[in-house]
């Protein structure tokens, strides 16, 4: 028997979730004037509430997405967020609770995969989410950067709704795509670019080469002091940019380079794999300032997930997988390249579901995962078929941030 209750939330109860959300947060709750951009994103039944005494303790929320895996496939994806539970009730097993019914719950709806964005490290792993992807930060000091090249196409800045369209389009030709890459649910825009845009002066750039519109880039400047040796400089930031193929990519960074008055550029949730200091005269006028987990992923339904992907050309595995939240996961696995099939026994590596999310997209191998100990071993020679079964061509990447 526990103190307390998990219910779906309706519609009434989304601004007390909200404001306890963002209480978690330390902040303050959403404005009056902002809170429509907020409402909209609540999707019906994706909802939770932890009650005790009548009141609302803890929420977590989920909306409605797909995600790219290797080799193309787009399966349902739940993008889970504003996850909190009240400073008076932490460590008492809430959040747990939450978690335990939002799992059965996406995976009854049919999701295959979650993922997350965590705000410390230690939370996630024992509901079975893994590190799948990463990002990095970058900061460019621009007077030194010298770009190598000149632009190719034409980069021109689109005011309002017209800029948000063009973004969007582009977006949802490119993303989800590459591995790792998710489809944004309708309120992501207005909560992210348009509320943003009245409040914040961000700006749409749209990149057009011989075929159109093929990339654009959503940025916002931090005016400081135009005076030599000031203390604050102007510093612009890229917020988000995606770009159909690497002439449209290169562009979109040259005309970043070029805006006047700009001292430094920083840039952060950026693929790792992105190419930036190659287009600069100066390679180390561009710094990684960071290089962090993005996706925490969480395979659902084991047998779908792995149905999903597709795997290199190889000797087979078979994997044995442990789930404590969804025990209908766990099992034993063969994995080949011609596909998966659940089998009796014989596992060669034994390993939770966290960890088998983290090496699902390809973002790490089961070798570092092994040197590592954090999955065991039952036949050595599985971790080199394993390893050349699951690898990818591209580092996966996520790049929308919620
Ligand atoms: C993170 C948070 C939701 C955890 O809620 P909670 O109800 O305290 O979690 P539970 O009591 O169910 O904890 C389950 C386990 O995780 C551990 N745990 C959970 N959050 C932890 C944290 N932040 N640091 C260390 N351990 C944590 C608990 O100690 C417990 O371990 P045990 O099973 O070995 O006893 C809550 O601390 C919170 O709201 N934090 C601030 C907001 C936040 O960070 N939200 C997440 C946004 S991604």
């Amino acid at each position: 028997m526990t103190d307390h209750d998990i219910r779906v939330l309706d519609d009434s109860q989304y601004r007390a979730a909200h404001a306890l959300f963002r209480g978690t947060l330390h902040r303050a709750p959403t404005p009056d004037d902002q809170w429509k951009y907020v409402q909209e994103s609540y999707e019906p039944g994706r909802a939770l509430g932890a009650f005790a005494d009548g009141e609302m303790i803890g929420t977590v929320q989920s909306f409605p997405s797909t995600m790219a895996v290797p080799g193309g496939a787009v399966v349902p994806h739940a993008a889970v967020s504003r996850v909190g539970v009240r400073a008076d009730w932490t460590r008492r097993g809430v959040l747990s609770a939450l978690q335990r019914e939002q799992l059965r719950a996406m995976r009854s709806a049919g999701d295959v995969v979650a993922s997350l964005r965590a705000s410390e490290t230690v939370i996630y792993g024992r509901y079975g989410y893994g590190v799948a992807s990463r990002y990095r930060s970058l900061r460019i000091d621009r007077h030194h950067a010298a770009p190598r090249t000149r632009p190719a196409g034409r980069v021109r800045l689109v005011e309002g709704e017209a800029g948000e369209r063009i973004a969007r389009e582009l977006f949802e030709e490119l993303s989800p795509g590459r591995t790792g890459t998710i489809s944004r649910w309708p309120a992501w825009w207005g909560l992210n670019v348009r509320r943003r845009m009245a409040d914040e002066n961000m700006k749409i750039a749209v990149r057009s080469g011989a075929s159109g519109d093929d990339g654009y880039l959503v940025y916002k400047v931090e005016p400081g002091e135009h005076d030599p040796g000031d203390e604050k400089p102007t510093t612009l930031a890229v917020l988000d940019l995606w770009a159909r193929d690497a002439e449209a990519w290169a562009d979109l960074w040259l005309f970043v380079l070029g805006i006047d008055l700009v001292v430094e550029v920083t840039a952060s949730g950026r693929p790792v794999d992105e190419p930036l200091q190659w287009l600069l005269g100066d390679r180390r006028a561009c710094r990684m300032t960071d290089e962090y987990d993005e996706t925490w992923l969480r395979l659902l339904d084991v047998p779908a997930a792995l149905a999903a992907r597709t795997y290199r050309e190889g000797e087979p595995v078979v994997i044995g997988v442990r789930d404590v939240y969804l025990p209908e996961n766990s099992g034993t696995y063969r994995v080949a390249a011609g596909g998966v099939t659940r089998v009796e026994d014989g596992a060669e590596l034994v390993l939770d579901v966290d960890v088998l999310a983290a090496a699902y997209l390809g973002d790490v191998s089961f070798s570092t995962l092994a040197a590592t100990r954090r999955l065991d071993v039952v036949e050595a020679g599985a971790l080199r078929r394993a390893d050349a079964l699951f690898a990818v061509d591209e580092v996966p990447w996520c790049g929308s941030y919620f």
